[in-house]
């Protein structure tokens, strides 16, 4: 983008990959991490912080990934305040061009008293030995100072300065419990980064969470008050009700410049797409009307908005649908189009596929158009990212017979294939949907429990797509399934296997329970 030479930059931190998967069930694959950095990396982000090295082999393997493949932002590991994490964290992010080790400890009284059992002077200690650590592995180190909105200001000016004289290079005051209001906000940053000793030597970061509706407002109110990074998530994504997202936060300094004299490098072009890879991997649908990448986004449906835009867009459209990526083509391919046509298409929806991958999702968009008139953009990005979330899947839908009478039984005869080899079982259900859950449980031998199930048109009209979304629970883990189908029964099928799969996928979680946000 253009810069005004009156603005400041701020730096964009993305954690869609660490707090954002924290997020019960949104798990990714290490395919779909990798796929999520590269489009990061693409965009312009300038910090990904891909994982928590300790929390597992897994995590730890999905970081040296990510920080092989990326080839302009920094790569960030997350590390407790414990020697062995700082290590593993360290031992992550040396295969990046440029690695960040990011370590953190609680500050406030509630987490010193009940979590941690340290008084302030001990907590003093371990700052200044962890941020040494951390420093003699890496030059690039981020501190922070988990609820720091709950901190009383003196001992979190105290905690401050001693990471930054052990040498942190950025600091970051969380609200981790998203307990601020920006006013707050403001003053703290300001407060600290005016008073304490040494500050103009780092870089202050603002990290908030959207318990109370306010991260965005509370991210921008950082920036008001100093500081020059925000870290945030693609959709929101995050613990609880999320974090601050980034596309809410990129698009408001963008335009809002005039209120606020920051800039980012983040190429806005690139949001939707980006979206759209968030949510394909992470399983977690974008709410319709969420601001910038939800579908109603730039939907004007009242009769005085489509006649004011009608007249001249600027009446109800403070920024263009092109601004974020969304190109105004919504028609059209049918049961003639070609593989050239189709993958024009997928490249103007900002996919790039393998060959396999191409292959499987081209024979899915024809049998999808033999039995579909129109093939709207939305039914192709409903497709590749079902493609794309079921890869390497265990466990997948070979046949299936519903057969449902009024007042009687419900029955379902399923083929699926476990590791390649076929089973098949028939069972029935008070209802077409539980017979075949029961089906499935039956097949797998797994029983998990069902936090979420929900159907929705892909378009409009009868012959659209369903698509399906099943959330499950299993020995502690969660884990969440999408499917796209033309029938519903069927698109309920693979949503569930697809979570099933997921759900099923090992995973350390010895140090995951250490984290708040
Ligand atoms: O919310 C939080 O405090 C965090 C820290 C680990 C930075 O995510
Ligand atoms: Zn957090």
């Amino acid at each position: 983008m253009s810069v005004d030479s009156n603005k400041e930059r701020v730096f964009i931190f993305d954690t869609t990959l660490r707090d954002g998967e924290q997020s019960p069930g949104a798990t990714m694959t290490l395919e779909e991490k990798l796929q999520v950095a590269e489009s990061l990396d693409e965009m312009g982000v300038d910090i990904i912080e891909a994982g928590f090295p300790i929390a597992s082999n897994g995590d730890f393997e999905a970081v040296v990934a990510v920080a092989k493949q990326v080839k302009n932002a920094t790569v960030a590991g997350l590390a407790r305040a414990i020697s062995a994490d700082i290590d593993r964290a360290g031992e992550a992010v040396r295969h990046a061009q440029k690695g960040r080790i990011h370590t953190f400890v609680s500050t406030s009284p509630i987490h010193l008293a009940h979590q941690m059992k340290k008084t302030e002077d001990e907590v003093i200690e371990i700052i200044a030995r962890t941020v040494t650590q951390a420093r003699n592995l890496i030059d690039d180190v981020e501190w922070s100072a988990m609820d720091a909105t709950r901190t009383p200001m003196e001992f979190l000016k105290r905690c401050v300065e001693t990471a930054i004289k052990a040498g942190a290079t950025t600091i970051n005051l969380p609200d981790t419990v998203g307990y601020a209001v920006p006013e707050e906000h403001f003053a703290m940053f300001k407060e600290i980064i005016e008073t304490v000793p040494g500050a103009d030597k780092a870089i202050f970061s603002v990290h908030c969470h959207d318990d109370l509706g306010m991260a965005v407002a509370n991210s921008l109110a950082g920036v008001a008050g100093g500081a020059r990074q925000v870290e945030c998530t693609i959709n929101g994504l995050g613990e609880r009700a999320g974090n601050a997202a980034l596309e809410e936060v990129v698009m408001a300094l963008r335009t809002r410049g005039d209120a606020m004299p920051y800039y980012t490098e983040i190429d806005s072009t690139q949001l939707s797409r980006a979206s759209r890879i968030v949510s394909a991997a992470s399983n977690f649908p974008v709410q319709y009307n969420k601001a910038i990448v939800g579908k109603n986004a730039f939907a004007h449906e009242s009769g005085i908005h489509q006649d004011g835009m009608l007249k001249n867009a600027e009446t109800y459209e403070i920024m263009t649908p092109a601004s974020v990526g969304i190109k105004e083509t919504t028609l059209v391919m049918g049961k003639h189009s070609g593989r050239a046509a189709f993958k024009d298409k997928l490249k103007e929806l900002g996919y790039e596929l393998g060959d396999n991958a191409f292959q499987e999702a081209f024979q899915r968009f024809k049998d999808l158009a033999d039995r579909k008139k129109h093939v709207y953009d939305a039914d192709i990005v409903a497709l590749v990212d079902d493609e794309v979330g079921s890869v390497g899947d265990r466990i997948r839908l070979v046949d299936m017979e519903v057969v449902s009478k009024t007042g009687g039984t419900h029955r379902c005869d399923l083929t699926v294939t476990i590791d390649g080899e076929k089973n098949s079982v028939s069972l029935e259900g008070t209802g077409s949907v539980d017979a075949i859950f029961n089906a499935i449980k039956a097949v797998s031998g797994q029983n998990p429990h069902l936090v979420l199930y929900a159907v929705d048109g892909v378009t409009g009209g009868t012959d659209a797509q369903a698509s399906a979304h099943v959330r499950l629970e299993m020995n502690g883990r969660i884990a969440s399934g999408n499917a796209a189908e033309p029938d519903t029964l069927v698109a309920s099928a693979r949503a569930y296997l697809n979570a099933l799969n997921r759900v099923m996928i090992e995973r350390g979680a010895s140090a995951q329970g250490a984290l708040a946000g």
